[in-house]
């Protein structure tokens, strides 16, 4: 028994192993060289990325953590929620919980009835986040769930509760268009007609907003991003040398998209070990590396015209920075 055990565990470390190598090769074989963003969070770029939650020019999180500090009580009206009746609340992506806490405090006050279901990928953050709420929440219930929020969209017409969706943060901004798209519509697939979503998105905004926020001036988005090539160099062997690499952001207003890349500073080679393929870079070329995009309603209701879901109410911040959209099933 324990010997099968091994062996499965040994498959499954292949597999995620195999995923990364296959798409970093695809990524900087491609002419325009890119590297998904989803490969950011390991250890330190989990670390990193509080720190960057947490910096002056990075207004995203402070912005959504406003709406649900000062906004809870509109959120739940506008989610037309009966006290009465059982429903799951259920967060893709929950990371350390803090605007929901916000959300959770209210319901709880409110003597709602429900179950808290944080999703993420990370264990850890998982195991905090519940540790955190038992000690302050005793009487909730928390069922967490680990796995990647597409793994999971199936999992959720395993039953017939009334479900509201959260996923905030900005999350689906790291999606291509044409992927969230998919996303939002597979998501529909697998509510029922009662259930919700509240989506948090950033608000497309001037180029002096934004592009510090993905520039900041301590250098810990640089470090974020840089950690990418330190990650491939640890996990797939590869020799990557961070000096000739820098961190560069672009955003246009009329694009509506950050953007991160990492630009070669001269012309050189990498060599991976794991794939067993040297990379040519010429100076000056980039790899993007992450895309963050900025919506609008209109380019909201874009993607969801080819999904089922409407927007029903938003609420923002005082400066209109960031929005939270409360989206039903048409
Ligand atoms: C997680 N995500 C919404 C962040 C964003 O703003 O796109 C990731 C990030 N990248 C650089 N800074 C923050």
């Amino acid at each position: 028994m324990t010997e099968i055990k091994t062996i499965k565990k040994i498959e499954h470390i292949n597999t995620a192993v195999d995923y990364f190598k296959n798409e970093i090769d695809e990524g900087l074989s491609s002419i325009k060289k890119s590297l998904p963003s989803k490969y950011f969070y390991d250890k330190k770029g989990d670390a990193l990325f509080v720190k960057i939650m947490h910096l002056p020019e990075y207004y995203v999180t402070r912005s959504e953590h406003e709406i649900f500090r000062t906004k809870s009580q509109s959120i739940i009206e506008a989610l037309h929620l009966n006290p009465n009746t059982y429903f799951e609340l259920i967060e893709l992506g929950a990371g350390d919980g803090l605007k929901t806490k916000e959300l959770l405090r209210e319901l709880n006050r409110l003597h709602y009835k429900f179950d808290y279901m944080p999703v993420d990928i990370s264990k850890n953050a998982l195991e905090s986040l519940e540790k955190d709420l038992n000690k302050e929440m005793p009487s909730l219930s928390i069922k967490t769930k680990q796995g990647d929020y597409f793994e999971v969209l199936e999992s959720l017409n395993e039953n017939h509760n009334s479900k509201v969706i959260l996923f905030l943060g900005s999350n689906i901004g790291n999606m291509s268009d044409d992927v969230a798209t998919d996303f939002m519509s597979k998501l529909s697939a697998n509510l029922q007609n009662k259930d919700k979503l509240l989506l948090g998105v950033d608000l497309i905004k001037p180029a002096s907003i934004v592009l510090p926020a993905y520039n900041d001036s301590q250098g810990i988005t640089a470090a974020f991003n840089l950690n990418l090539l330190q990650r491939i160099n640890k996990e797939l062997g590869a020799n990557f040398d961070l000096k000739f690499f820098k961190h560069q952001a672009e955003y246009k207003e009329s694009d509506g998209i950050a953007k991160s890349f990492l630009v070669s500073t001269k012309a050189q080679q990498v060599y991976i070990t794991k794939i067993n393929k040297n990379f040519s870079f010429h100076e000056g070329e980039k790899i993007l590396t992450e895309i963050s995009r900025k919506y609008n309603d209109e380019i909201l209701n874009s993607i969801l015209s080819k999904t089922d879901f409407i927007i029903k109410n938003r609420i923002t911040d005082s400066k209109v920075y960031f929005a939270n959209y409360i989206l039903e099933r048409k």
